[in-house]
């Protein structure tokens, strides 16, 4: 078979294996691996690498996406989905492998409607592709998480400040609420819950009123504050650029204003879609990355590789365009409680 495998949308670790599980697997039959460089821009203006054993030496631990990535969007218009149709069929390919978050796999299952044979496998570190449990990149960026937040306690200790660490997440905040309870932060702050700053200022006053003299918050940059309003920038999916709202700034000035106390605030930003994958997203990936395989192998196509407990599965690509998942919430409800936890200091 002539196999084509792709990384589109936000890079984040565990991409490298989950191409090196594809392509090794692919390679053990005897296939051919085409490499498409920056996401679905790759098919579209047909930007290829071969791929062979050397290829792939040492992309277990290496960190972001050797094939590259973008957010294009060919589904913009016919003309450049008709690009994308055409050098499918040039490449003579059998399968496609795509492995992306919402909006790469949006238009894989467009291409599967259209009759393509896609398989596609679930990457973001915001872990908010509905139908599985973990995506790629979800279990290092709250690992980066919860260490930024242990090195800035020191720091926010020492100088007896509250700090507002704000981190990523859109429409879900899997990131904030997983790294904030890992960290120990005080409060959290979370897309899905609509931002009390009243009770966040007096959770740190009766912090402060037990003696604490630090308090540490993390803050989604999805949060939804009527002072943070966006600059209208976008990607080629329609979403604004977040970082530009500085949700943790607007938070970091109402919590000095309102409890005259000396605040500071941190955007993670890249940081916690860089360096090396965790084990687990490595052998996630792996898995991911064989099961994608299996599927193509076996031919059966249009659908998403996903893991339930430690389950692979498939679920039809169109039953997740579209749809977020967002943070499950009793875990929600537990966040306040183990937030609430700390006032006791
Ligand atoms: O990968 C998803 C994401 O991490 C979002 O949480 C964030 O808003 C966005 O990517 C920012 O990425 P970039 O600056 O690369 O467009």
């Amino acid at each position: 078979m002539i196999v084509g495998v792709l990384t589109g949308g936000g890079d984040c670790p565990g991409l490298n294996p989950a191409i090196r599980a594809v392509a090794l697997s692919a390679l053990d039959a005897g296939d051919t691996v085409v490499g498409f460089r920056d996401g679905w821009k790759g098919v579209q203006d047909n930007l290829t690498v071969p791929i062979d054993r050397g290829w792939l030496e040492g992309l277990i631990d290496e960190g972001g996406t050797k094939l590259g990535t973008s957010r294009t969007n060919p589904m913009r218009s016919e003309d450049t989905m008709e690009a994308v149709l055409r050098n499918f069929r040039g490449n003579s390919l059998d399968a496609l492998v795509a492995i992306g978050g919402d909006d790469t796999l949006s238009v894989a299952a467009e291409l599967s409607r259209r009759g393509l044979p896609v398989v596609g496998v679930p990457k973001t570190m915001d872990n908010d592709v509905p139908e599985t449990d973990y995506c790629i990149g979800f279990d290092s960026a709250v690992n980066i998480v919860t260490h930024a937040i242990d090195g800035l306690r020191t720091t926010t200790r020492s100088h007896h400040r509250v700090m507002v660490l704000e981190v990523m997440g859109r429409h879900a905040g899997w990131v904030a609420g997983l790294g904030g309870v890992a960290g120990g932060a005080d409060y959290i702050l979370l897309p899905e819950v609509e931002p009390d700053l009243d009770a966040l200022c007096s959770q740190l006053d009766g912090l402060r009123g037990r003696g604490r003299d630090y308090a540490i918050v993390v803050a989604a940059e999805g949060v939804q504050l009527g002072e943070a309003a966006p600059t209208g920038r976008t990607d080629a999916f329609g979403h604004v650029q977040l970082a530009e709202r500085a949700v943790g700034e607007t938070v970091a000035q109402v919590i000095e204003e309102r409890l005259g106390w000396e605040t500071r605030s941190v955007v993670l930003g890249h940081l916690q879609r860089g360096g090396a994958p965790t084990a687990f997203d490595r052998v996630l990936a792996s898995r991911y990355g064989l099961a994608a395989m299996e599927r193509v192998h076996s031919g059966s196509f249009g659908g998403m590789v996903s893991i339930r407990g430690w389950e692979i599965r498939t679920v039809p690509l169109e039953s997740i365009a579209g749809r977020t998942k967002t943070l499950d919430p009793k875990f929600i409800e537990q966040t306040r409680l183990l937030t609430g936890a700390s006032m006791s200091a």
